[in-house]
Order: C-alpha cells, then structure tokens, then sequence
C-alpha cells in the first residue's frame, strides 16, 4: 500500500483534511486520484506515533459503542473494549516491529544477492578470502538487524492504519468522490449524515428503501431488521439499506447525493418544541424536535417554515446544523405578526410544531476551499451559524472568519458559540462588531484581509445593510460570483 485517501492521510497525521488540502494547493504534498503517497506524508509530517494520538484518542471514545452488545447464554462474551483496544495497540506495535524488520531482511537479501555475484566472478585462488569476507559481513548484518530495535516511520504509519482501519472504516462515495467514516456500530446513513453529506433517504429506519445504495467493494453488515424488501436480482448486484447497515470494512458505495437545493425533496414533518430560550425581551430562541424516525433533509442556509397548532405560520432560517437534523434551531423575534406573538407570548413544551421545507438558497460552495469570509447583520446570524456548522462538520474550508455586526440590544447572543468555535478551531476567526455601518465593517474586513478577491463572501440580515455590502465587496473589486446572500427581511 503507497497511496492512502486524504481523509486517512489526516487522520494519520493528526491534522485536519483542510490544512493537507492547503498543502496540496500550495504543492508541499502531490495528489493521486484524491490520495496522497505515503512517502509524502512521512516527509511532511515526520513524527507519527502509535501512542499520544488524537485520532487514537478518539477511537478510545466510541470504543464502548464499538461492540455488538452481547450477553445472551452459549454466547462468547468479549473482553472489557479497553481491554481489546490496549491488546490492539500491542499487536500493532509488534506488527510495526515485524513490518520493519521484514523490510530490513529485504534489503539485506539484495545485497546478499549483489555481493554472492561480485564473488562468482572472483579467480578460484580468490574464492576462500571472498566467501571469507562475505560471512564476516553478513555476521555483522545480522548483528545490526537484530539491534534496531525502532520500527521505521513507514512500518510506524501502516501499523497505526491498521488499528485505524479496526475501528473506524472509511467509505467513499461514487459519484462525488466525497469520502467519510463510519465509527463504532452506527449506520452507513448515520455517519453520512453527521459527515455533513447528503445521501438519500426518508424514514431512517428501513421502511420505505429511499436510502437503497450499491456496494462497490467492501463488506458490510446488517445491524438492523428492515421491512423494505430487496429483490435477490438486486442483492446480488450489492444493493443495500444505508440505514440498517454499518461498514465492517473500507467501502466504495455508489450512491446519489444531493449536491444543489433543487434534489432535496420537499418534506412536512410533525415535530414538538423541545426547549424555548428567552436570549431577550425580544428574542426567543426555538429548539424543535422531530420525530425519530423523521429528520429534516435540507442544506446549512436554508429556510423552513414552522406551523403551530393554533395555525399561526412563520419561514425561518434554520439556525442549527444539517448534521443534527433531529434538532432544528431558530430565533424568533418579537414583532407584530401573529406567529411572533404566539411565540412570545410562550408555547407548552412538547407541543406540536409543523415544519415544511426546506427552501432558500443560501447554500456552501463545498468545491471551493478558499478562505470564507462570513458576514452576519443583525439576525442574519441563524442562516450564517448554520453555513458554519456545516463547513465544520465537512472540514474542507481551509480558513473562514465570521464578522457578526449586530445593534439589537441582546447583543451578540451566540458570541460564546462564536469564541468556543475559536478557541478550538485554529482556522477561525471571530470578530463581533456593533456598527451598523457597512464603511466600519468594510474597513475591518480591509484591515484583517489583504486582498478580498480571493476570499468567498456569505452575506445574511436585513435586505438593505446586505444590499450596501454587497456593493461595497464588488466595488473592491470582488467579483459577484464569489458573493452569496441572503436577506433574512425587508
Ligand atoms: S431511509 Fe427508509 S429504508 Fe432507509
């Protein structure tokens, strides 16, 4: 194996896949069909380790998920996961150790070769002294294979692959080449879903064979009973319900993704209010729970319009993140409208909120890794909170600032969401500003920024203050195809 997929390759490395696709970009690191050499990993990244590992770390948090949940009598019973995955970890280590060694005997058995050679073609009065010469260099050979006793980098990465490979299997899609992970016993739909992808599917839960998808290669397995049918013709072919199967190794499926807003179906789901927040006077903020076997599809930036059961009706930007479609977030504020005053006036938990949708169209360029520069007026902050929940959670952007200019007294209400995403994120940057005027944001994003045509520009708030930025960025020579907006009011 001399190639590995970027997403492995990160993994590997312990960085995220946007700082590699930066370094791929700026030709530090050459790509092979969406894989990078081993060899170039190596010589970027020198210090890989099988021990101190994020990545490790992380299996180490789903291990107890990790495990079919036995416990029925005449059944073996595992070890305790710790257990297996310390054992893991020592039989990579050894496995390092053999792969390493195994390399050095190679190398020596040419040499042998080259050296037994050079000796045939030596007088016969010369033989003795050369065979002689010979096994004292090939005693010494020994000695030192036996002595090193550090596995080489290369033995070192493909051991931790292995046991990378033993807890999280990687699955790639065709068409698209997107590619993700599926960890512990959750379901290929699952792990799409929270990869920030888009695969088909309606009832999560084997019933209706929306979420029917081709293995290519691979194997998978059922964890879960489905009432969809599956003719034999297609079971031979390898179809199979994303959503009642995990992967047990690396998979190629062949799937359809909904890449534009126009293949997201519309949906009317009947869902409950989980949690109502008063962030002010003003402000309310919604949590709303779909049904489990019901989540919303739509793309980070979209709408969807909330129906309560006295009939009052409202389009909201959705404020949460497509991977987490059970929980949808909005913010409400107060206003005449007859929906802003039922909200404001409070809702009985649990109680029953219809959500159609999605619409709108303020939606990430994922084919464009350019820095990205989020631009938040007043409430335009739900839309943008959603595109950048979503660029996190597919981690293809390689740096993204989010300018928040808000003069609502509440202030910035999800500025701790803001600092948090700092703090964790050395790609992001926070800048909260109460201006109102577009000459003080331009002037900011000007300081921070040396040239804006490079940057992709998201714009969300009230249509006139998104109007005037958006003229100022082209005026700035942006061009407007790297401009996307959305006015969230008149
Ligand atoms: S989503 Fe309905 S069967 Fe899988």
């Amino acid at each position: 194996m001399d190639y590995l997929s970027l997403s492995r390759a990160a993994r590997l490395a312990g960085v995220t896949r946007a700082e590699l696709q930066r370094r791929i970009r700026r030709g530090e690191i050459a790509t092979f069909e969406g894989s990078v050499a081993i060899g170039d990993l190596l010589r970027l990244y020198p210090r890989v380790s099988l021990t101190d590992d994020a990545a490790l770390e992380r299996t180490e948090r789903i291990k107890s998920d990790a495990l079919p949940k036995l416990g029925h009598a005449g059944e073996t019973t595992l070890p305790d996961p710790r257990v297996l995955l310390s054992r893991l970890r020592g039989l990579s280590a050894t496995l390092a150790d053999r792969m390493s060694h195994l390399e050095a005997a190679n190398v020596l058995l040419d040499q042998i070769g080259a050296r037994l050679d050079a000796v045939s073609r030596r007088p016969p009065e010369q033989l003795p002294d050369a065979l002689q010469a010979t096994r004292d260099w090939l005693r010494t050979q020994r000695e030192r294979l036996d002595s090193e006793a550090a596995p080489d980098q290369r033995a070192q990465l493909l051991a931790k692959d292995t046991l990378l490979r033993l807890m999280a299997a990687n699955v790639k899609l065709i068409p698209s080449g997107h590619d993700f992970f599926v960890e512990g016993n959750e379901t290929i739909l699952d792990a799409s879903v929270r990869a920030g992808l888009k695969l088909g599917y309606g009832c999560a839960s084997g019933n209706c064979g929306n979420c029917k998808a081709r293995v290519l290669s691979g194997e998978t397995w059922k964890i879960r009973d489905h009432d969809y049918v599956i003719g034999e013709r297609e079971k031979a072919m390898g179809y199979i319900l994303t959503c009642s199967h995990t992967a047990v190794t690396d998979l190629v499926i062949e799937a359809a993704e909904a890449l534009r807003v126009e293949d997201l179906p519309r949906q009317e789901i009947r869902a409950s209010l989980r949690k109502l927040e008063r962030l002010s006077p003003d402000l309310v903020a919604l949590t709303i729970q779909t049904p489990r076997t019901q989540t919303l599809r739509f793309m980070a930036g979209q709408r969807a319009t909330l129906a309560l059961e006295g009939g009052q009706t409202q389009e909201l930007p959705i404020a949460s993140c497509p991977c987490n479609g059970r929980h949808l977030w909005f913010y409400v504020r107060r206003r005449a409208d007859a929906f802003s005053q039922a909200v404001h006036a409070g809702l009985r938990h649990g109680q029953l909120v219809t959500v159609t949708g999605p619409s709108g169209r303020l939606v990430l360029k994922e084919d464009a890794p350019e820095p990205a520069v989020f631009i938040a007026l007043g409430d335009g902050i739900a839309p943008i909170k959603s595109l950048i929940e979503h660029a996190v959670s597919i981690d293809l952007i390689e740096s993204f600032h989010l300018y928040w200019d808000t003069q609502h007294p509440e202030g910035h209400h999800q500025a701790r969401w803001g600092r948090a995403l700092k703090d964790a994120l050395d790609n992001f940057s926070f800048t909260p500003l109460v201006s109102g005027r577009t000459e003080d944001l331009m002037a900011v994003i000007r300081a921070d920024h040396e040239a804006l045509e490079g940057l992709r520009f998201y714009i969300a708030g009230p249509a006139i203050p998104v109007q005037r930025t958006l003229a100022s960025l082209c005026d700035l020579g942006v061009a407007p195809d790297r401009i996307s907006t959305e006015e969230t009011e008149s």
